[in-house]
């Protein structure tokens, strides 16, 4: 059985977690969007470790995978595999060949383009590098060892911005080319054939629905599908392979960077939240924006990702609250929604207000969880309830 993860709000659900408690039960992990942007936390023998590239699956002994649909940053994998090899972990790469290749090139762009547009990007050349796809002169990890196509197309990118190019970059992106040769193959045919010969894989989402390209909260959003069609063509993989779709959610909302965020809180709510969940990001340190939970978002990503059951996460750190505030629906200009309409900025929320818990035992906790049940028509099958591996109740 292969299994989807899949962040059902702006990211940082807790998805690291959930991927590593699953990935026990699955033979291969693969990454289908996304780069160094992400950022996972996981607890590894009582140390916190934080992966942005590598698939955190990884940490269970399991292949990870790369796929074409990733843009990878050779400089920040080098330094991820050594962390990885200091902790111990000796851990198994695929690349794939058509992968998209991120450079300092590119983080210089994104810095200037973030100036301009405001979005709050993790400035980690994300979008440079996807854009460089889509106009058709992104570098792809198999000419990392062809000088020639480098400098050509550093040299393009660096024109259609109108920023210098450094010729040095063209060496040591050779130089990185060399060190990562034995990771690199063409990952789609590798995966099927490992799907057809009976192995199980683990599809691991990065960053959430609402910062999807197509879905999230454009243009607040990252440059890339984050949402289960992304596996398809990020990873060469049929629909019909995808058999399982976890979407995670955590009990309340975050997000970081700008953009509309309809439930967020303000002043000292937020700011008690903020610290009580530990809310900065993983990647940029940054302090996330910190709100209620709400079912609009969660309605629709279950929906759009055809999600079979919910992991709910962090539902500690709201415990002990007399009450949780819940936001159910959307009025925009006089117009109630149920799913969130394309452009948030404006709309209110009309909220509900549920009986809080004081422990995982709590009554108050089951009614919880089946109003989010009832709400998205999802099973929630696990609870997490604190980030140590066992912390998890199966439902
Ligand atoms: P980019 O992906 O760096 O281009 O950033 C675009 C938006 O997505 C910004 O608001 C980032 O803060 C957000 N973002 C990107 N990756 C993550 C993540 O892993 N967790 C949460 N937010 C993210």
């Amino acid at each position: 059985m292969n299994t989807a993860v899949i962040g059902l709000q702006f990211g940082d659900e807790g998805k690291g977690k959930i991927v590593d408690y699953l990935a026990q039960h699955h033979d291969i992990v693969a990454r289908f969007s996304g780069g160094s942007n992400a950022g996972h936390t996981v607890i590894y023998d009582g140390k916190k470790v934080s992966f942005h590239l590598v698939p955190s699956g990884v940490l269970s002994g399991k292949i990870g995978v790369l796929g074409n649909g990733t843009a990878i940053n050779p400089w920040k994998l080098e330094e991820e595999l050594e962390m990885l090899g200091e902790l111990g972990i000796d851990a198994r790469i695929l690349i794939s060949s058509r992968a998209h290749v991120v450079t300092p090139l590119h983080q210089e762009i994104d810095g200037i383009d973030d100036e301009l547009l405001g979005i709050g990007t993790t400035r980690q050349g994300i979008g440079p590098a996807y854009v460089a796809k889509y106009r058709r002169v992104g570098i792809r990890v198999h000419e990392l060892l062809d000088a020639e196509i480098l400098r050509k197309k550093l040299r393009l990118i660096a024109r259609m911005h109108g920023v210098e190019h450094d010729e040095r970059l063209v060496a040591e992106l050779v130089e990185r080319g060399r060190k990562i040769k034995g990771m690199i193959t063409d990952t789609e045919l590798w995966l099927n054939n490992a799907m057809d010969s009976g192995k199980s894989v683990l599809f691991e989402g990065s960053q959430g629905t609402y910062l999807d390209v197509d879905f999230g909260t454009y243009p607040y959003v990252t440059s890339s599908s984050t949402t289960v069609g992304g596996i398809v063509t990020g990873l060469g993989i049929p629909p019909q392979k995808i058999h399982r779709v976890v979407g995670v959610a955590k009990a309340y909302t975050t997000r970081v960077g700008s953009g509309p965020f309809p439930t967020e809180f303000a002043g000292e709510e937020e700011s008690r939240l903020r610290e009580r969940g530990a809310e900065f990001g993983a990647t940029t340190g940054r302090a996330r924006r910190v709100g209620a939970l709400d079912m609009s978002l969660l309605r629709y990503a279950t929906l759009i990702n055809g999600v079979t059951d919910i992991a709910l996460t962090k539902v500690d750190v709201l415990q002990g609250s007399h009450e949780i505030v819940v936001g159910t629906k959307y009025v925009c200009n006089g117009t109630e929604y149920e799913y969130p309409p394309p452009e948030l900025e404006g709309c209110s929320v009309r909220y509900v207000h549920l009986p809080g818990w004081n422990d995982i035992e709590d009554d108050a906790l089951e009614k919880f969880v089946e109003y989010i049940e009832n709400e998205t028509g999802a099973r929630v099958s696990m609870v997490s309830y604190g980030p140590e591996r066992d912390k998890i109740m199966v439902r």
